[in-house]
């Protein structure tokens, strides 16, 4: 069941809660002795009002969501979020792509090369139980449950544009938390330049792991330099759409940077480890020249086999192309570009 919140209108959560995911808080907060009227009135699951007047965007009900019902947990984790931003950097009033797009277009090569191979490959994808290892230049290495990392942290919702180096974009209403908020609580020392992450590897449950011929060299592995893990923008993501991430989209958690290219938001994570130096990262080593370590969007330097100086808004309705001009840093110049003065980005790609 699809409930569609249109802009601007105000409706109460009670009324759009698809039913199976009302009664399963009910079933909590009576649980955790919440008066349930305050309770249901302060934490919606769904878009707040402030979400709402973004844009606007589908739900799907948590039902149907493949991981709704393993990570309850979490989803009382996503209901205590801070209500979404109004203006600035944190969200746009660019129309948000649809739920379906933003769930069966997807890039997770674990699963597959084919757009819809994740969602179809991904459905029994098992994140309970989830451990990730800390290591390297940092005070507090060590293996971290999921819900260690999860725990101190008040999930927030950030509607960033996401652009993919193949030209087509979309706006996605992630739930997360500043990764910088993360990354101190694991003490980086003066050594640490660099943070590099790596994706789970399961061959049982990741077909394309199996294969002798897949594309990529696996775990998948990526990584930023200190002080761009540590910018504001970037975040650990842990939902969409104001439910739990499907596993497509990179369950449990995956990193968003807006102002790079897609294939930075390494999905699945499973190792955080501070380094001195850059580390190897997964297309760089697939194509060095066509996919260099920083990957910020810049519209002025082509990939060596096309123009990135415009690109394609998801979905394309029939006779209808969504094509618009890509902007510096993906549009998050003003608060991004201070990170590479004097750095030659055709070089620096
Ligand atoms: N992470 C892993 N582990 N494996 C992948 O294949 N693909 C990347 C990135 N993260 C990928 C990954 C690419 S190329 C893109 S464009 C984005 O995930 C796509 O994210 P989405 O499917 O949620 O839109």
């Amino acid at each position: 069941m699809y409930i569609k919140v249109k802009r601007g209108i105000a409706i109460a959560s009670s009324e759009i809660t698809p039913e199976s995911v009302y009664h399963s808080r009910r079933k909590f907060m009576q649980g955790a002795g919440l008066a349930l009227g305050a309770g249901l009135a302060g934490t919606s699951l769904l878009p707040s009002a402030a979400s709402a007047q973004a844009g606007g965007y589908e739900i799907k009900s948590a039902g149907d969501l493949n991981l709704a019902e393993k990570t309850f947990w979490l989803e009382q984790k996503v209901m205590a979020r801070k209500p979404a931003p109004q203006s600035g950097p944190y969200t746009t009033d660019e129309n948000i792509t649809p739920f379906d797009t933003a769930t069966t277009y997807n890039n997770f090569y674990e699963f597959g090369t084919g757009k819809q191979d994740p969602s179809n490959r991904a459905r029994d994808f098992r994140v309970d139980p989830w451990t990730v290892e800390v290591k390297g230049e940092c005070g507090k290495p060590g293996n971290y449950t999921l819900e260690d990392i999860l725990r101190p942290h008040t999930l927030e919702e950030r509607i960033y544009r996401m652009r993919c180096v193949e030209r087509w974009s979309m706006v996605i209403p992630w739930v997360g938390f500043p990764l910088a908020d993360l990354l101190s609580r694991f003490e980086p020392n003066g050594n640490a330049k660099y943070v590099e992450f790596l994706t789970l590897v399961d061959p049982g449950q990741m077909p394309e792991q199996r294969s002798r011929f897949s594309t990529l060299e696996w775990p998948y592995h990526e990584g930023l330099r200190m002080d761009e893990a540590m910018h504001p923008l970037t975040i650990m993501a842990v939902g969409i759409y104001g439910n739990v991430l499907p596993a497509q989209n990179g369950a449990p958690m995956r990193l968003v940077v807006p102002w790079k290219y897609g294939y930075k938001g390494i999905k699945s994570i499973v190792s955080i480890n501070f380094r001195e130096t850059e580390p190897p990262t997964s297309w760089n080593d697939y194509a060095a020249n066509e996919y260099g370590f920083f990957s910020n969007v810049n519209p002025n330097v082509r990939h060596p086999r096309w123009s990135q100086a415009r690109e394609m808004r998801l979905p394309t309705p029939l006779f209808a192309a969504q094509e618009r001009e890509t902007l510096m840093f993906n549009g998050y110049e003003e608060e991004v570009a201070s990170l590479y003065a004097g750095m030659d980005l055709r070089k620096f790609h």
